[in-house]
């Protein structure tokens, strides 16, 4: 299983902050964004990990993360040239995955659950992880039968019909570099990952899990805060 961190984007939500570095550099009380998400990949046990980020500030990704020898992995770096959606971004690790599965996660994505046994268990078709928020309009909303089945996922609807969050890790097999080559872009210029999971559902191979624990999308000023807070109880504990 390869691992992936998308860390591009313009983070223009959290300027004049990302006028400094890149967004999934900003400090969460004790560690750069990065470290997080990095986190959850080593702790799912992938250590081969490509790291793709926007053109601005590549070099500070390099200086925190080096070659990964310090984290006893491997770090392989791309960049993004424009956020052209997280599906386009994905693509651009095919050559690093080659013939396996890979795991993508969002470099501003915080997760206390462990996906160990996810990743171990993963065969085929691709695998998304849901969590239920009091703010489904923000995210892509999951609706799922009673059979944990997912029947449809919409991104960010006005209206969301369920209250369950697509979370940012997503795991794929090696067809999904031949399904976003099928993707068209989206009414914002896209290539959206809502929509690349869609094509998994219409031909019955995307699964779903619920997950347990805190999960903090950092993409605001409120998150980023919460997530803070989040940590330093975390370190409190320990
Ligand atoms: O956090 C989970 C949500 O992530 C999902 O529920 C949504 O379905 C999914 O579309 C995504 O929504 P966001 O609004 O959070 O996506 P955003 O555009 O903020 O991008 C998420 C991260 O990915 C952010 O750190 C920047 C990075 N990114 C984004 C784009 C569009 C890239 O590296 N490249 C890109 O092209």
């Amino acid at each position: 299983m390869k691992g992936i961190i998308l860390a591009g984007g313009n983070g223009t939500r959290l300027s004049p902050l990302t006028r400094v570095t890149s967004k999934q550099l900003l400090p969460i009380y004790d560690q750069p964004m990065i470290y997080y998400p990095l986190h959850t990949l080593l702790q799912a046990g992938i250590t081969e990990i490509l790291i793709i980020t926007a053109p601005d500030h590549a070099g500070d990704f390099l200086n925190f993360l080096g070659s990964g020898r310090d984290f006893k992995a491997k770090f392989t770096y791309e960049i993004q040239d424009k956020p052209m959606g997280l599906a386009q971004g994905l693509s651009i690790a095919e050559t690093f995955v080659g013939d396996d599965s890979c795991t993508m996660i969002l470099g501003d994505n915080i997760f206390e659950y462990n996906f160990t046994k996810d990743v171990q268990q993963f065969s085929a078709g691709a695998k998304i992880f849901v969590k239920p928020v009091s703010d489904p309009e923000r995210f892509g909303v999951v609706v799922m039968n009673e059979h944990n089945q997912v029947i449809n996922i919409e991104e960010k609807p006005t209206k969301p019909k369920s209250n369950l969050a697509q979370t940012g890790i997503y795991i794929y097999d090696q067809q999904v570099f031949d399904l976003i080559r099928a993707l068209q872009p989206s009414a914002r210029h896209e290539l959206e990952i809502t929509d690349l999971n869609n094509l998994y559902l219409a031909q019955g191979t995307l699964s779903a899990q619920l997950i347990t624990g805190e999960w903090i999308d950092t993409g605001t000023f409120e998150s980023l805060f919460k997530a803070a807070q989040f940590r330093r109880q975390q370190v409190r504990k320990s």
